[in-house]
This record gives C-alpha cells, structure tokens and sequence, in this order.
C-alpha cells in the first residue's frame, strides 16, 4: 500500500500524540513528535541558564542551536518513540511544567523554527509517517494525504494533562494546568511565525466525547478511503 504523511495538529492536550502513536503502529509508520524538539532547546536552554525566571534573550537561545542533537528512539518495553537531546533520554524531563511554562516563547523564535522545521521535513521525506505538532499540515508538510485538526473542551484537556502530572508524581493543581493550557493556546495561536491555524483541507476531530478506540477508528476509516483512491 501507497505510504503517506499524515499530519495531526491541534490545540495543548487534546491527544494529538496518543492518536499519533496509536495510528503509527497500527500502520508500521514513524512517529514523530514535533512538540518534544521545541521541548528540548527549552530544557537545553534552562539547563544552561540562558532561560532564567521565564525571561530569556532569544540571541542567546539561538547561539545554543549548535549544541543540540536530537534523536528518537523506538522503546519495544513501553512500545513508544521516546526523545533523545545529544544522546540523553530525556522523555521525562521535557514533560515538566517548567519546560512547558517557556516551550511557547522558545518556539516562537524565528531561528529555533527553521532548525526545527528542517529537522522535521528530513524525517519525512520518505512518507510514512505520523507526525503531530501544531504547523505540521500548515507548514512543514503542506502536501500531507491526510490532516487532522484535533479539539477538545478545555476542561476535559485540563484533567488529562492533570492526570499525567499526577501518574508521574508531579503535584500541580488543576486551575495552573488549566492557565498554562489556555495560555499556551493563545501563545501558539498569536505568534508571528506559523501560527497553529486550521489547514484549509484538514479534518476537525473533536474528541472530547470520544474513546481511543473510536479516534482511532474514525482516522483508520478515513485512510483506507484515501488508500483505496490514491493505489
Ligand atoms: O505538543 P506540545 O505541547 O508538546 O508542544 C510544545 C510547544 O511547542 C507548544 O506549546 C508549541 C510548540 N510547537 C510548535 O510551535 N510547533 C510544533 N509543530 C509543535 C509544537
């Protein structure tokens, strides 16, 4: 069967990435997530101090480019791609509040994006793969088979990234969960530079009242249409 590229963007915590793994491994495709590099220059620049009490020149955080390697690497034990930043595992530690307290502002800097967005492109220049992320259908796959626009209510968002907060013993209430989710929104919706916007040819899968199971099935549904046109 034809491989494709299927893009996923959306709003914070509306399950981009579950859908994505799920739909990867479903398929034999790569995944990619596209939020764990904008990630990693964060948490590189909070390691090294250029980001200190959410204010950072973003000079600074472009001469840092240079130093980061990013890598993904399947795990068979949790059976998912986990993000390396120079040979580091560093899956859990991009996931800390702090990191997503700055990752909006890190991502809005024009340099941080082109590497980016390289980076992205080349991982997908073979087709098959599942990358999420918020200008993946706008901008760095325009050309993608199949685009979703995920959403879902903001409350329902909340308490899931509230929930992996706590299944990983990060105690963090669930009104600041729900103002960085808001914030990030606006950040990602406003910035200059590739803005998350709904591509003009993508699916809207709204699922706040939907199960895995029926995201899942739903987006297998709409490929194999796609499939059955394009082979
Ligand atoms: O998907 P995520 O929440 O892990 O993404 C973290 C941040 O990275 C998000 O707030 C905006 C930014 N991002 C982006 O600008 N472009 C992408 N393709 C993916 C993420």
């Amino acid at each position: 069967m034809t491989k494709i590229t299927i893009a996923i963007d959306g709003f914070s915590s509306c399950g981009k990435s579950t859908l994505a793994k799920a739909l990867a491994s479903k398929l034999g495709y790569a995944y990619v997530d596209s939020g764990a590099m904008y990630r990693c220059v964060t948490l590189f620049a909070l390691r090294k101090g250029v980001i200190k009490d959410h204010s950072f020149q973003e000079t600074e955080v472009v001469k840092l480019l240079n130093e980061i390697n990013l890598s993904f690497h399947f795990n068979p034990n949790t059976k998912s791609s986990e993000t390396f930043l120079n040979g580091e595992n560093v899956e859990k530690e991009i996931r800390q509040m702090v990191v997503s307290e700055n990752v909006s502002k890190v991502s809005a800097i024009h340099d941080v994006r082109v590497k980016m967005i390289a980076i992205q492109r080349e991982l997908g220049k073979n087709k098959g793969i599942v990358m999420d992320g918020r200008d993946i259908g706008t901008n760095v796959f325009p050309f993608a088979e199949l685009k979703l626009f995920m959403t879902a209510d903001t409350d329902i968002r909340t308490q899931r990234r509230f929930d992996e907060y706590s299944s990983k013993g990060q105690h963090i209430s669930f009104s600041d969960v729900k103002l960085n989710l808001i914030h990030r929104d606006h950040e990602d919706t406003h910035r200059a530079e590739n803005p998350l916007i709904q591509a003009t040819d993508a699916i809207v899968l709204d699922n706040s009242e939907l199960t895995r199971e029926q995201q899942l099935e739903f987006v297998v549904k709409l490929i194999s249409d796609l499939t059955l046109t394009t082979d």
